[in-house]
């Protein structure tokens, strides 16, 4: 049975508010009957429940998803274009109840929350105008009496596996493009944040797309690989787009090899950020605090490793720490705060393990390091480490908590080295003021994404990927992320008489 709660927050438009699954333009419960807590952060407590979907619900999502595929595809670039912008108007319109829903689901504070808004409004409004570009070529081959050309055709059923850190922003960007291309979707949000795919759902129903366009199925961590995998096995989903981790990430693309299934996969990040003795100082300390405490440091693309160049370390890392002394750790919704909780219990959990682990190797932890033990909330301290080795976890791993590790560097060389020596390559980020050296490292540091005297780069307009593993596929940008919903077919035509 499901359990009813009093929202901790008013809504100006409680419409918004959606706890039951949405297949087919109708708000469903699982078939098992089942239901899971949505868990506020800040204090532990359940707020809400929703449908525990596993693999017995997947068919009615995909068929009727299938079934929308069908006519959707047919329907005008300009039509596609106009359900995106009122998609878009729509968001806009309801940014302040969205953006408490995004606190009580993932703790950040409102500010961000607000950010991560006006961040995914973005993608919105970008695939409206990327829907109406999309278009294929036509060329005289070597054989001189043929035409060629190309047309971009729709997939079909595309299955998004979607992250609880920026779940707005995820959802936007992976549904934003899908529709545009003409694709109909599945999404399962995660455990930790349905709630806002469910607002967004109902919102995409009001803009007018058709029942079946995108379909919603919530689930808790105990069925998401249940879930998940009846999804990537589905025959009529033909396109798959994961956002987590790299673990995570491999299964899946093992899933959908079975059915050679395109898929577009956003893995795990443990981002190098170079600061060089000739930096804007003040430029690198503001860029790198945006990076590294927002949302905790819970966000792929964060820097998880800070090599500072030996002539300004020791300067760099007292400001840092003075600066970061002034952070307000509370609960999201509160003004003050400055920076939330972890969004779950293993978050908190992890934190731990990698700083023990750190000590015990030798480690010296400069500020923070513990769990806040006065809350029921899932707080973590902002923490500083320095001293770190190649042998500890912290070195190697995403961290994806409130944790800056900071390392000496003496040369370039050195620096790029270190930068690339890990599995991962989703970003990279330096700070210096010499031309040469930011061309050098642009080609040189291993990443898909690298910022260049810059910290968080991500926008609509901008293609987001990594390569090694981090995951293949762009999302968002000019006509590539429009492109992994598509197929291209290729004609060619014989012309009597043309030569
Ligand atoms: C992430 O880092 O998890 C995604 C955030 C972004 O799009 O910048």
């Amino acid at each position: 049975m499901a359990k009813t709660y009093e929202l901790p927050f008013k809504l100006i438009n409680p419409g918004l508010f959606h706890t039951e699954s949405f297949v087919h333009g109708e708000w469903v419960k699982s078939k098992s009957g089942h239901f899971f807590e949505v868990i506020d952060p800040g204090t532990g407590n359940p707020w809400a429940s929703c449908p525990t979907n596993d693999a017995a619900d997947v068919d009615a999502a995909v068929e009727s998803c299938h079934t929308c595929f069908e006519s959707y595809k047919k329907i005008s670039p300009r039509s596609r274009a106009q359900m995106l912008f009122k998609w878009d108007s729509l968001i806009r319109e309801n940014r302040e109840d969205l953006a408490m829903l995004l606190v009580y689901e993932t703790g950040k504070p409102r500010s961000e929350a607000y950010g991560e808004l006006e961040y995914s409004a973005g993608f919105t409004w970008w695939f409206a105008g990327e829907a109406e570009r999309i278009q294929g070529t036509v060329f005289t081959p070597s054989t001189p009496d043929r035409r060629v050309f190309t047309i971009k055709q729709p997939l079909g059923v595309a299955a998004a596996l979607v992250p609880w850190n920026f779940p707005i922003a995820m959802v936007l960007r992976k549904a934003g493009a899908a529709l545009a291309a003409g694709c109909t979707m599945v999404v399962k949000p995660s455990p930790e944040t349905p709630i806002t795919c469910l607002a967004l759902a109902y919102l995409a129903d009001k803009a007018g797309f058709p029942k079946g366009a995108l379909n919603v199925l919530t689930t808790d961590l105990e069925k998401t690989p249940e879930l998940s995998e009846a999804l990537c096995r589905h025959s009529l989903v033909k396109k798959v787009t994961f956002t987590g981790s790299t673990r995570v990430g491999k299964l899946i693309a093992k899933l959908c090899s079975d059915g050679l299934k395109k898929v577009t996969l956003e893995l795990g990040g443990n981002c190098p950020f170079l600061i060089f003795d000739d930096a804007n100082i003040d430029q690198a300390m503001g860029q790198l605090f945006a990076l590294k405490w927002r949302h905790a440091g819970q966000a792929c693309v964060t820097a998880n490793r800070v090599y500072v160049q030996a002539g300004i370390f020791d300067a760099f890392l007292e400001r840092w720490s003075t600066e970061s002394k002034k952070l307000i750790v509370g609960h999201g919704a509160d003004k003050t705060t400055t920076m939330g909780p972890v969004t779950t219990p293993r978050g908190v959990e992890k934190a731990l393990s990698l700083v023990a682990d750190a000590k015990k190797k030798g480690a010296k932890v400069l500020m923070g390091g513990n769990k806040l033990s006065d809350t029921t909330g899932y707080f973590f301290e902002p923490t500083v480490i320095t001293g770190i080795t190649d042998d500890m976890e912290i070195a190697s791993e995403e961290i994806f908590a409130p944790i800056c590790t900071f390392i000496r560097f003496e040369t370039e060389t050195e620096a790029v080295k270190a930068a690339n020596d890990t599995s991962m390559g989703l970003a990279s980020y330096c700070f210096t003021k010499n031309v040469d050296r930011i061309w050098r490292l642009f080609e040189n540091l291993e990443a898909g994404m690298i910022g260049l005297n810059t910290g968080n780069s991500s926008a609509a307009e901008s293609p987001f990927g990594g390569m090694k593993q981090s995951g293949y596929g762009k999302e968002s940008g000019k006509d590539v992320a429009v492109a992994e919903y598509m197929t291209t077919k290729t004609g060619t035509l014989t012309v009597e008489g043309i030569i």
